[in-house]
């Protein structure tokens, strides 16, 4: 049910992103990668199928898909577009749209910085609630011009963090309750588009998130301990492509998953 689709993930120089840009190419989705490390981003490139060889004609669903970086912030106003367009360029509209570029922030309402809360809400709210508009414009769309004849799919990144009230965490914590409620306001307003707007919410993924972030290390490290072993990226990739490899009619829209020993 991916193959032969063409996406466009966000995040995609690290962690999650990095990891759901490589398993939607292993399964023959042609794939934009978007970050602000270029560099990172230009490793990605390299042939991602097992043969490593893509099909004859190179469109999507002829082998392996192919992965093309796109360096940009997600807080610019247009970038999301920009990143719909450069789809549409290579292969053809994007179908697939999975929001995973944020960060961030230890501390309390009291004890986190509050010079660090700006760049916080940009990312984490403002470019998604950026990204849900303008995605979901031209899914409609599309499946206006189709009669919403294919599936399409929109997949935010939230966290646990952003459905129970974390005391130890609560500023970016509240960046991800606020996406959670776009999330599920957004799937109602588009669904019967056969769009279907997922938000996948994961607890402790040990990735690039903790040092971007500048959590305590030690501090991390005894949470492993007790909570691991954690997930791993290429843990909650596999979530996604279950989830959007689903058939047309079947939505899971809301998707918490933990490490198995982690309690709240
Ligand atoms: N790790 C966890 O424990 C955990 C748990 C629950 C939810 N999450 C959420 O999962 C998502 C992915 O996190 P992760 O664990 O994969 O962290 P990560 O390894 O640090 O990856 C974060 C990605 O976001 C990108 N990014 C951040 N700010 C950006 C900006 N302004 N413009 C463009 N790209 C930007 C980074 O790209 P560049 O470095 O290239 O800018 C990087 O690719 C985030 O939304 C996070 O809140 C993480």
């Amino acid at each position: 049910m991916t193959e032969g689709r063409i996406a466009v993930v966000t995040g995609a120089s690290s962690g999650i992103g990095r990891a759901v840009t490589r398993h939607l190419a292993r399964r023959g989705v042609h794939v934009v990668a978007a970050g602000r490390n270029a560099e990172r981003l230009a490793e990605l490139a390299e042939p991602a199928g097992e043969s490593g060889e893509l099909g004859e004609s190179g469109a999507p669903g002829d082998g392996p898909g192919r992965i093309v970086p796109f360096a940009g912030d997600i807080t610019a106003p247009g970038h999301t577009e920009e990143l719909l367009a450069a789809a549409e360029r290579e292969w053809g509209p994007a179908d697939i749209f999975v929001a995973s570029a944020g960060l961030g922030l230890p501390g309390t309402v009291l004890g986190s910085d509050p010079s660090r809360w700006e760049e916080l809400v940009q990312a984490n709210y403002l470019a998604v609630l950026r990204q849900l508009r303008a995605c979901a414009a031209e899914f409609v769309k599309q499946a206006e011009a189709d009669g919403g004849a294919r599936v399409r799919d929109l997949v935010v990144i939230g966290s646990t963090v952003g459905r129970q009230v974390s005391a130890a965490n609560p500023v970016y914590g509240s960046t991800k309750f606020a996406v959670h409620s776009l999330v599920e306001a957004l799937r109602q307003e588009v669904c019967t588009h056969n769009i279907r707007v997922t938000l996948v919410e994961p607890g402790f993924v040990r990735s690039g998130f903790q040092a971007a972030a500048g959590y305590d290390a030690a501090w991390f490290e005894a949470i492993a301990e007790e909570n691991g072993p954690l997930l791993t990226p290429e843990d909650v990739a596999d979530v996604i492509g279950f989830a959007i490899g689903r058939p047309k009619h079947v939505h899971l829209d809301d998707i918490r998953l933990r490490p198995t020993r982690q309690r709240a």
